[in-house]
């Protein structure tokens, strides 16, 4: 009965008057029904080192969580476990924080709508795999952004201009090549998905370091394209990836890391070569001082 003068006064429309409004019985007795889902969740703390990870299932009423995963994960900690521990920060798919493993598939948690398909079928919830577990969802990204740093990702050029002083000016064209590149977000969905990064991380750069190493070597603007490839010519940094693609087909962002590191092989043996910047920034800075 409250159930229902509470529909009753959410009918009332803005300006004061009742609405029209044909709720029948089965409606309402539906919109009242728990839908209890299970989340069963990786756990493991290290101040308990003598305790071995286990799984811990908790049952969430989805009427009364948000549609994601992370919805729920939050909903966990603040009513039912605060213990729980997890990493996310921007909850729209854009800072990285919150990948983990759901259901078998490595994806953002803030993204991943819950399964409402078949209630009685648990959430499976898991750290990134392959990767050290700090505690319960959070894996130890040192090993990934140590990586990361190891290809310098940032614009180097032989003309540097102290900062504030020009832009680094490029075409159309040029600035096309870098989409599908630069909306990575480094969540490293693709890198824990790769079997030769299970089997080769400490060497091997693994999809995501690559595809922003091939983000820097393909920029028009950036002049050390052959000192990126130099450090690239071995037998793992590179050349590890055999192409089975598990990176492309996860990554949350839809992007294709595959692809990068097959145009990185291309440049490395030769194969194919960068092309000449289709703007010349340098002659443009020159011609702009030379009009002061
Ligand atoms: S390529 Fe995709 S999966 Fe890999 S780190 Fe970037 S956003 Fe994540
Ligand atoms: S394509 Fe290369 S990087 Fe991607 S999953 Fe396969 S081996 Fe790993
Ligand atoms: S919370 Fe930022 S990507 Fe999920």
């Amino acid at each position: 009965m409250a159930n229902e003068l509470q529909l009753l006064k959410l009918c009332k429309g803005t300006f004061g008057q009742f609405r029209s409004f044909h709720a029948s019985a089965a409606v309402l007795s539906k919109a009242s029904e728990t839908r209890n889902k299970t989340f069963a969740i990786y756990r493991w703390d290290p101040e308990k080192p003598n305790e071995k990870p286990y799984v811990k299932d908790y049952t969430v009423d989805l009427n009364a969580c948000g549609p994601m995963v992370l919805d729920a994960l939050i909903k966990i900690k603040n009513e039912m476990d605060p213990t729980l521990t997890f990493r996310r920060s921007c909850r729209e798919g854009i800072c990285g924080s919150c990948a983990m493993n759901i259901g078998g598939t490595n994806t953002l948690a803030c993204i991943s709508k819950i399964d409402t398909s078949n209630l009685s079928k648990p959430v499976k919830i898991y750290p990134l795999p392959h990767m050290y577990v700090v505690k319960d969802l959070v894996p130890d990204m040192n090993h990934f952004y140590m990586q990361y740093k190891s290809i310098q990702p940032w614009l180097q050029r032989k003309d540097a201009k102290p900062v504030g002083d020009a832009q680094y000016l490029q075409s159309t064209k040029d600035r096309d090549k870098l989409d599908g590149l630069y909306e990575c977000i480094l969540c490293a969905c693709c890198s824990t998905s790769c079997p030769s990064y299970w089997w080769n991380g400490s060497k091997y750069l693994g999809p995501a370091v690559l595809m922003q190493a091939y983000r820097w070597i393909i920029d028009s603007r950036d002049d050390a394209t052959e000192a990126r490839l130099e450090r690239m010519k071995d037998s793992y940094s590179a050349y590890r990836c055999h192409t089975i693609m598990n990176c492309t087909k996860t990554c949350p962002k839809g992007l294709n890391p595959g692809l990068a590191i097959a145009e990185i092989k291309k440049l490395l043996c030769g194969i194919a070569k960068k092309e000449a910047p289709g703007l010349d920034t340098t002659a443009l800075h020159t011609a702009g001082a030379a009009k002061c």
